[in-house]
């Protein structure tokens, strides 16, 4: 079953294609890569998915739903999460509160995440997940005091705690050391086992082909191929695509 279809998703900057007449479909509970060359319009894609940037035309179909112009903030209520290429972190506030601020999702305004009622669950929950990727000791300390693949894992782990279906993620592996790398490969890894969708654009290929269930290839705004990682290794397009940027 198709958990997100994307149809002729277009976007221009002062008359400059970055995404253009874009289609791929993501099925339930699988890895699907985004790949292209820099400038392919892969990170535009993610913010007209996610309706972080509105789009020219076309149209965004997530669980059987047209999302037409539902805000950004809606299209995460509906359980759609992604982290940023650049990271965005809160740099004066502690891991802690970093990530206190994405469990606040199911209560109606977030400052009442902070009130006492609520903050036993989420330490708990908070916790459990800085022990996934190995920082607890970190817990207390500011955002700014984390090296920068430290960082991603924060990020990546804020978006897993809002508890979404569908997970976004911007170059996860980008500058990061290869003990991380697994870190961030295992995170993936349970997401699925947890029967979440993710959407994962990435430069490493080995580690994206190794993740992937299927790969979407991007050139020039506009759609290039989809298949199994095999196939598109193989495909003499995507090979041109990349040696012809
Ligand atoms: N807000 C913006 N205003 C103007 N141009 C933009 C904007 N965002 C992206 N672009 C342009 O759109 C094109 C696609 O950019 P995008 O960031 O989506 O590519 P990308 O595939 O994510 O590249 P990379 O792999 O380097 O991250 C580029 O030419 C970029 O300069
Ligand atoms: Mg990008």
């Amino acid at each position: 079953m198709n958990f997100l279809e994307i149809h002729s998703l277009s976007k221009a900057f002062d008359g400059l294609h970055a995404v253009e007449n874009l289609h791929f479909t993501v099925k339930k509970n699988t890895i699907t890569g985004l790949i292209g060359p820099n400038g392919a319009g892969k990170t535009t894609a993610f913010n007209l998915i996610t309706h972080f940037l509105p789009k020219d035309s076309g149209k965004v179909v997530y669980a059987g739903e047209n999302l037409k112009k539902l805000p950004a903030y809606k299209v995460v209520q509906r359980g759609m999460a992604r982290t940023f290429q650049q990271i965005r972190l809160w740099p004066n506030l502690t891991v802690r509160e970093n990530l206190l601020l994405a469990c606040s999702r199911e209560y109606d305004s977030w400052w009442k995440s902070f009130t006492h009622t609520n903050e036993a669950h989420q330490d708990t929950q908070i916790d459990e997940m800085l022990d996934k990727v190995n920082l607890r000791k970190y817990k207390n300390h500011l955002a700014s005091d984390l090296s920068y693949g430290q960082s991603k894992l924060i990020e990546i782990a804020r978006t897993i705690l809002t508890d979404a279906e569908l997970i976004l993620l911007d170059e996860p592996a980008s500058g990061i050391n290869p003990t991380l790398l697994r870190t961030v490969e295992d995170l993936i890894f349970e997401l699925k086992k947890q029967g979440k969708t993710i959407l994962v654009i990435e430069h490493n290929m080995p580690f994206l082909m190794g993740i992937s269930d299927e790969v979407v290839v991007m050139e020039n705004g506009r759609f290039l191929m989809q298949d199994k990682p095999e196939k598109v290794q193989s495909d003499p397009r995507v090979l041109e695509a990349y040696l012809g940027g």
